[in-house]
């Protein structure tokens, strides 16, 4: 799994940068569900337009497609407004070489995966899909384009792009922000084709966030996401109907079949701009300077201890809105029957009311901003089951994406404590280069250069400590995978620290400490990096059973996404190299592009396919589909969980 950050954005998008799916204004039309027959329901949404500030005034010419979009008013913004300007860019062949042999680079000599991405089958839940990316990219190298955009657009297609298996559908609506009454209306066809094809088509063609199509649907659809400003779980569009590139016309077509109506309806949604940031320009020229060539942002220095620790969420984040909330924030408690006993900037306990053995510990991210403070959030979370009589967990790991690993380590931890000090640590090995291998020498003498210090890394060969010589870098093996040859480093893992006594040892004194029975873990398969690697921990090794939920009815569904990988920015990479006063063999890319990469990947115990690819890992025990009260209702879905698992 890699993560290429606003490539296309800041070539084409950055100015307006999300783009919804809605209604003309006023009434907005949201939310889609599909289902394969009257049971099964995943959802899908679309948003509402909040009215914006128009561009400051700057002289603009109109003939030019950019200046038009400077000028026009948001309320007034439409797709064609965007998309001309992005065509209108002229095609520069010399920055797309630099750009090209940029991101090649990155993909031949760095990326973990490019060797595992070219396997032609994979057991469920994934599908059968070789990804050839450098032969893609060197495809683009061979393309004749006049426009930026599409050149730009081809390489986040060429990363992004994986292939499908087959999979059947029909959706339904699960919000209609227009107010005209479509929920639970089936949606039978999306711009004239079967919705099911519709959305299995874009699911391929777009999306990189898992190998598995039920987990991407998942994502695609609405959801329900955990506020952490308001506290109570609001509705998300999904990533079809939320959109921060160009989507693939200027409006959708549903024709719907509402249970209470004889006809069908037929809806022609608008996609609603929403600018994220106000920059300004008057035409193509001004767009590119200022838009797409930023000013360079300066770069954080390694992370203490030297690794870096976390893998971002999806690309797919879409930022917070911009303009006035629909709606006042809600107050008091969201659910009836679950009371909230602790809550942290990640975690969130609650306690079943009606099933007062149960807790419910909901961990909607591994990314607070403080993962020390919210260690003893967890602590103090836990204290508080305890002193319910809690003896039964629930963990809700629905669309957490991931973050830090050492605070995903310590959770797995507080639950089953190692045993080993590196039973939560996971065989891992780094691709290597000559260029890499000068960088780790002189990362190895000097310290905080970069991430690629044999000093940070555990020898496994002897025992548990980090190493004292640089063999790691210095003596590397040869792998094939799927034909392609890479130099590797030996099994190594990163260093994370024990987690402290005073956790360990409240940790004891709990009544579900190493007890699977008294442990299990609902997920929709959005719970990527972190989360999957969390996961991984307590359904592998130790043997907790976990729920997976949505997806399409009678099919596998990955427990987890992209997990597995620790990720590195390009401009963190030049920054190493930097530091240790080596010329980087990489170009800096001219647009404000963000390429993010895994360069470190780990295996599950014992496992010989990284765990990326090891798709055996990811089935979940158990399957569970939405339903209209399930899908609007964590509290409905955790007692469904509760019943089911505690008997
Ligand atoms: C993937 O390929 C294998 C081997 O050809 C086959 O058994 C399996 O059914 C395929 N899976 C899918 C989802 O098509
Ligand atoms: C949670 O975030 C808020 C706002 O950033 C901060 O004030 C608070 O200290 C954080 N709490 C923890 C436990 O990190
Ligand atoms: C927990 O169980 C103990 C022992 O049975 C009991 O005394 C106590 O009242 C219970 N606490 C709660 C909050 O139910
Ligand atoms: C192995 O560990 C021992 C101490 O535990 C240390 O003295 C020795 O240098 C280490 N060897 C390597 C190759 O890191
Ligand atoms: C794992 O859990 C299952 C119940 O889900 C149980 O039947 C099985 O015995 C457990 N295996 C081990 C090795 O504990
Ligand atoms: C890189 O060069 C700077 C300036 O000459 C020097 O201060 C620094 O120590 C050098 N770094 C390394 C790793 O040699
Ligand atoms: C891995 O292999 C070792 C040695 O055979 C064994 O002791 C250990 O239990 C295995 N671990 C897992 C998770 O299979």
């Amino acid at each position: 799994m890699i993560l290429l950050r606003s490539l296309i954005l800041s070539a084409s998008v950055a100015v307006l940068a999300v783009l919804s799916n809605a209604a003309p204004a006023p009434s907005v039309f949201d939310n889609i569900e599909p289902t394969i027959d009257t049971q099964h329901e995943s959802f899908l949404a679309e948003t509402t337009a909040p009215g914006l500030e128009s561009n400051p005034g700057n002289p603009v010419t109109l003939t030019d497609a950019c200046g038009v979009l400077a000028i026009t008013e948001p309320r007034n913004l439409k797709y064609r407004h965007v998309i001309d300007c992005y065509n209108s860019i002229p095609f520069d062949s010399a920055q797309a070489a630099t750009s090209l042999a940029t991101v090649l680079t990155i993909f031949q000599d760095y990326y973990v995966f490019t060797d595992s991405a070219l396997a032609r089958t994979a057991p469920t839940p994934f599908v059968n899909a070789t990804q050839n990316i450098v032969g893609e990219l060197e495809k683009i190298g061979r393309g004749k384009y006049t426009s930026d955009y599409k050149f730009h657009n081809d390489i986040l297609t060429a990363i992004t792009g994986l292939g499908d298996g087959h999979a059947a559908y029909s959706i339904r609506v699960y919000k209609d922000e227009g107010q005209r009454g479509s929920e639970d209306c089936i949606v039978e066809t999306i711009n004239g084709q079967a919705a099911l094809s519709y959305l299995r088509t874009y699911a391929k063609n777009i999306f990189g966030l898992s190998h598995d199509t039920n987990a991407r649907l998942n994502f695609m659809l609405a959801s329900q996401t955990y506020n952490t400003d308001t506290g109570h779980y609001i509705d998300s569009p999904g990533m079809f109907s939320e959109r921060s590139t160009v989507p693939e016309g200027p409006h959708l077509e549903y024709r719907l079949k509402c249970p209470n109506l004889k006809e069908t309806v037929e809806l022609r949604e608008e996609w609603i701009i929403f600018p994220t940031h106000e920059i300004a320009f008057t035409d193509a020229a001004s767009y590119v300077e200022n838009v797409c060539i930023a000013p360079p942002e300066p770069i954080a220095p390694p992370a203490e201890g030297g690794v870096v620790r976390r893998r971002d969420g999806p690309i797919h984040r879409i930022t917070k809105r911009a303009g006035p909330e629909t709606s006042p924030p809600p107050t008091g408690p969201q659910f009836l029957g679950a009371d909230v006993l602790v809550t942290g900037n990640a975690s969130v306990f609650y306690h079943l009311k009606d099933q007062p053995n149960t807790g419910v510990l909901v961990c909607h991210t591994f990314m607070p901003s403080d993962p020390e403070a919210e260690k003893d959030v967890i602590l103090d979370g836990l204290t508080a089951f305890h002193a319910k009589n809690v003896t039964n967990i629930l963990f809700d790991f629905q669309g957490n994406t991931g973050g830090s690993i050492d605070l995903s380590a310590f959770l797995v931890q507080m639950l089953f404590p190692n045993k080993h000090p590196l039973d939560a640590a996971f065989p891992s090995d780094i691709r290597i280069t000559e260029p890499l291998q000068e960088l780790a020498r002189l990362s190895f003498d000097t310290e905080g250069i970069s991430y690629f210090s044999a000093r940070d890394f555990i020898n496994l060969a002897n025992g548990t400590s980090t190493y004292e010589n640089n063999e790691l870098f210095d003596k590397p093996t040869t792998l094939t995978r799927n034909g392609r040859s890479s130099l590797w480093t030996e099994k190594t893992s990163l260093n994370i620290p024990p987690v402290a006594s005073k956790y360990m040892t409240a940790a004891a004194s709990f009544p579900w400490t190493a007890k699977a029975e008294n442990i299990r873990i609902l997920t929709d398969g959005r719970c990527g990096s972190a989360c999957g690697m969390a996961s991984y921990f307590w359904t592998t090794i130790h043997n907790v059973s976990a729920y997976a939920v949505g997806g399409t009815r009678g099919e596998d569904l990955s427990m987890f996404s992209f997990a597995g990988a620790s990720v590195l920015q390009l401009d963190q990479l030049q920054s190493f190299y930097k530091a240790a006063n080596i010329t980087s063999p990489l170009t800096d890319l001219a647009y404000k592009n963000t390429i993010t990469f895994s360069w470190l990947e780990m295996y599950g115990k014992n496992r010989t396919t990284p765990l990326e690819y090891d798709a055996e890992l990811y089935r979940p025990k158990h399957r569970l589909d939405f339903t209209p009260e399930n899908a609007r209702s964590r509290e409905v879905l955790w007692k469904e969980v509760a019943a089911a698992a505690w008997k």
